[in-house]
């Protein structure tokens, strides 16, 4: 049974079966619920609050799998890559003059093939896919990955009538685990980058944290062997190891990263393994 879920809602008959076994994987009950009529927002949060023990809830409706927080404050969050705000960041993002492009080293003719150790909810991995580069996603919170598989699912249907979408979910995938374990794998032996991006303590007040990264921190808490993971990666034979921060908080390692590229709130440290990378 998971610590902080105890419950898949579906109210979409049409994914019964796709929630089944998401609530399976999960070790969470399945309840399915005829919602006809609208629901204001408390009467919402009332209504499902009685089939949990806890404070949040999985729900599949008709627009997928969702983490519906439902204390203290009602609003939900799912990976979505086809969203409006996903849509601008593709077209009109700034492209390969990004931060976080330069931060991997994309080059006019040079997509660098990244693993993505920290997905989370995919939106990093997803920006770098659509620049170029195949990214290998690793994902350890289960119910994260759970989140990032059905994103990656409603993705995959939309792009069957949308060839450029197509071509950027060809190059993501998503593997389970941590990314230590990943390392030691032979996934490794073709990454030219490894990308980190773990959880860390947020000086913003909550209010300035967006909802899905409160909803990340509300599952995952900080990833407190941040350190670890990156001495991991250092040892490998990855040639660039990129740290991605809020610009407020310190560096994870004791080791000085080779340079920084530092943005409006966020910076990224990058650590060159071999001279010439
Ligand atoms: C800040 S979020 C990443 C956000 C992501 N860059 C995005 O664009 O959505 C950090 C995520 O990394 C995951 N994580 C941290 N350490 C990990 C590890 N060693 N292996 C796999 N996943 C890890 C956490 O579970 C969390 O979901």
């Amino acid at each position: 049974m998971n610590r902080l879920i105890d419950t898949l809602i579906c109210t979409d008959k049409a994914n019964k079966v796709l929630a089944e076994s998401y609530a399976k994987a999960l070790y969470v009950d399945l309840c399915e619920i005829d919602l006809s009529n609208e629901l204001s927002s408390k009467a919402f949060a009332k209504f499902f609050s009685d089939k949990t023990s806890k404070d949040c809830i999985l729900l599949m409706d008709e627009e997928g799998l969702h983490l519906q927080m439902l204390h203290p404050a009602v609003f939900k969050i799912q990976v979505n890559f086809v969203s409006s705000q996903m849509e601008y960041r593709r077209t009109k993002g700034g492209g390969s003059n990004q931060l976080i492009a330069k931060s991997v080293g994309i080059k006019p003719n040079f997509f660098p093939v990244v693993i993505d150790a920290t997905a989370g909810l995919g939106k990093d991995a997803f920006v770098l896919a659509s620049l170029g580069c195949n990214v290998t996603m690793a994902e350890r919170n289960s119910c994260v990955r759970l989140l990032l598989e059905d994103g990656l699912r409603r993705a995959n249907e939309v792009a069957k009538k949308n060839p450029e979408l197509k071509i950027i979910m060809e190059r993501l995938n998503l593997v389970s685990g941590d990314a230590k374990e990943l390392f030691q794998s032979q996934l490794i032996e073709s990454a030219e980058v490894i990308y980190l991006d773990p959880m860390f303590p947020h000086p913003e007040k909550r209010v300035l944290v967006k909802k899905d990264m409160q909803m990340l921190q509300f599952l995952v808490g900080e990833d407190e062997d941040s350190k670890c993971l990156l001495d991991s990666a250092l040892s490998t034979k990855v040639g660039r190891v990129v740290v991605k921060r809020s610009r407020k908080v310190n560096a994870i390692a004791s080791k000085q990263a080779s340079y920084v590229l530092k943005g409006k709130r966020n910076r990224y440290d990058i650590y060159l393994n071999h001279p010439n990378s």
